[in-house]
């Protein structure tokens, strides 16, 4: 069985405690220690901690790397996803995530560059083509949007010419490039790698 039976013994006084969850067990795919929170409590505390850097993803035909994304996103505490073109995103790869994870729509480039210069903050682009900066020796802002293409066509001209700069991952096989949601892993643990407090 997935998660945690009913609450064994007095229950607590927290009122972060879902009694509906408490009396009848948590199933959901959350760490142990938000364990029978209420939804709400959930996203309270994470976002009293969430990180500096957002992730966007360009959505012109249905990218089914989105929901991936959006997992992985939540994981390492990003502060929000942007989805930029198509509104709709196939969510199965989030598992539920998208729960937790601001996820915010932009209808074109134009609109996510708007957004961010309104935020103040740097387009930092990812993606495999000639010209990029290599990932393992960029130094990644701590606050920044790391912008992802998709399958196929990669990272549009129009976002490439908004990002202030642009980083690849350096690959070693016949492949011209990496999975779009794999490659957002490998950057968004660069980010983690750079500037999260690991409690060392
Ligand atoms: C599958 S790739 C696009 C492929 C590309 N059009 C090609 O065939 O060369 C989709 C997205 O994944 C990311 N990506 C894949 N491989 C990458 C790499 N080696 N470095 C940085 N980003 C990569 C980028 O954001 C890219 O826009």
């Amino acid at each position: 069985m997935v998660g945690v039976g009913p609450w064994a013994g007095p229950w607590p006084a927290d009122d972060r405690y879902d009694p509906d969850l408490l009396a009848h067990g948590d199933r959901r795919n959350v760490v142990d220690a938000y364990r029978y929170w209420r939804h709400a409590a959930i996203v309270a505390d994470l976002d009293a901690r969430r990180h500096g850097f957002h992730v966007a993803i360009e959505n012109w035909h249905h990218d089914l790397n989105i929901g991936s994304v959006v997992r992985t996103a939540n994981a390492f505490l990003a502060a929000e996803v942007h989805v930029v073109g198509r509104r709709r995103w196939n969510k199965r790869g989030a598992m539920v995530t998208d729960r937790y994870q601001h996820v915010r729509h932009h209808v074109d480039v134009a609109a996510l560059a708007r957004w961010a210069a309104a935020a103040g903050l740097p387009l930092v682009g990812v993606d495999n083509q000639p010209g990029c900066e290599p990932l393992e020796q960029a130094r990644m802002p701590r606050e920044c949007v790391l912008v992802f293409g998709q399958e196929g066509p990669g990272l549009s001209d129009e976002a490439r010419a908004e990002c202030s700069r642009t980083v690849s991952i350096a690959q070693f096989g016949s492949t011209r490039s990496l999975n779009a949601a794999a490659a957002a892993a490998v950057a968004m643990h660069a980010w983690v790698r750079a500037h999260a407090d690991l409690g060392t």
